[in-house]
């Protein structure tokens, strides 16, 4: 586990090949907290492909989480119909019920805050925390687990290595930037750092990347056989 990543490699790379997605500010700009959960929980679960046109009807109709708390669930439901896995949409109603009616329009700004809305679990609330109010914390989904098990070659097995892989992957944030520290880690893990023949030759982060220096990409993460 001797990666040695510079966080700034990873802002740079970010600044010249970031995704332009529909829920992401302007470059330099801050992200709406309410855009970036209903990304978020519509992202759980389905690819950012099948994501963006309904994250686009979902803010033209309900431009704002006051509008989507003031919606009927039927609503909701018939405005979600396509996406699957539909309690996400049950939550994300509750959620803004609950973000209109007990928080008065706003979204909680730390991690533990936003954990405590419907729906939104660990890695929500640090992506939302990251993205939207710049708290220093990395959010881990499946993506950048693989990121991080490979530049850290982490030997131990998910899922026992989660907690692990969490605190080695806030190695990678700067002193500013989390959102798009966390964001980085999501571009690369979709774009170069994938499950199959990644491109390491293109990677901002391979000259420390601890699973490639020993030729064995592949082999990580470590998983526990089935
Ligand atoms: N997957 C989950 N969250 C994402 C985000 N903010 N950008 C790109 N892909 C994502």
């Amino acid at each position: 586990e001797a990666a040695r990543v510079r966080p700034q490699a990873l802002l740079t790379w970010y600044d010249r090949h970031r995704r332009s997605l529909p829920w992401r500010a302007l470059p330099g700009a801050t992200a709406d907290p309410y855009a970036v959960w209903l990304s978020e929980i519509m992202l759980q679960q389905t690819t950012v492909r099948a994501v963006g046109p309904y994250f686009e009807k979902f803010m033209a109709r309900w431009p704002s989480v006051t509008a989507l708390g003031e919606a009927s669930l039927d609503d909701v439901l018939k405005m979600w119909a396509g996406l699957g896995y539909y309690s996400r949409a049950r939550n994300l109603h509750a959620c803004a019920v609950a973000v209109t009616r007990q928080h008065g329009g706003r979204f909680p700004d730390t991690e533990e805050g936003l954990r405590a809305l419907p729906g939104v679990g660990p890695y929500t609330a640090a992506a939302i925390a990251a993205i939207a109010f710049g708290r220093r914390t990395m959010p881990v989904d499946g993506n950048i687990e693989r990121v991080v098990s490979r530049l850290y070659a982490v030997e131990d097995e998910l899922p026992k290595a989660k907690p692990r892989i969490k605190a080695l992957a806030e190695t990678l944030l700067g002193p500013s930037r989390a959102g798009d520290s966390a964001q980085a880690l999501m571009d690369l893990g979709a774009t170069i750092c994938t499950p199959k023949k990644p491109a390491c030759a293109l990677c901002p982060l391979m000259d420390g990347c601890a699973a490639r220096l020993r030729g064995d990409v592949d082999s990580f993460p470590r998983k526990a056989p089935k």
